[in-house]
């Protein structure tokens, strides 16, 4: 099989494309948080395999998780800023809530994916509003540690496109 082309970074194609990962609160418990719900896979094994999948297409991934919001703005923040061409979020319970997310992910202007273990929209009626829906290029939910893969690969597809 043809090796994968590689992805470069647009401004500096010398570069190889980066993408931030950010995970919010209570995912730092993934594997031990209900597993019926949210599987038995941790964060860092999730991480592991995003690496591997990236390494694939020559791209750098920058894995991150916070309980906290004002955190997840900043690195939103910082992704806008640096040499970062899209976004990967899992808000968790900041999905429901947070306008500062969504004010964010807007701001930064990155393609951005939305990610759920679970599918939110099949749980209680408060999971289903997303605030940060309306700035993000797609959602991915219900494929369990999966989600992650498929955004992924979804945005990088997308990246490919140009
Ligand atoms: C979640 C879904 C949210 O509703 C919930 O608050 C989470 C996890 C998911 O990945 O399925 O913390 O984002």
């Amino acid at each position: 099989m043809a090796a994968k082309k590689k992805l470069r970074s647009a401004k500096s194609p010398a570069k190889a494309l980066r993408i931030m990962v950010l995970s919010g609160p209570n995912l730092d418990r993934l594997g031990k948080r209900e597993p019926d719900i949210y599987g038995t896979k941790g964060l860092a094994s999730i991480h592991s395999e995003l690496e591997r999948i990236a390494a694939e297409q020559g791209v750098e991934l920058d894995c991150r998780q916070s309980n906290h919001e004002g955190d997840l703005v900043s690195y939103i923040g910082e992704a806008a800023d640096g040499e970062f061409a899209g976004i990967l979020i899992n808000p968790g319970a900041l999905t429901h809530t947070s306008y500062a997310l969504y004010d964010a992910i807007k701001g930064a202007g990155l393609p951005t994916v939305e990610v759920h273990l679970s599918n939110p929209d099949a749980r209680e009626a408060f999971r289903r509003e997303s605030r940060v829906a309306p700035a993000c290029l797609g959602r991915v939910a219900g494929f369990g540690a999966g989600s992650y893969m498929l955004a992924l690969q979804g945005l990088l597809a997308r990246l490919a496109a140009g």
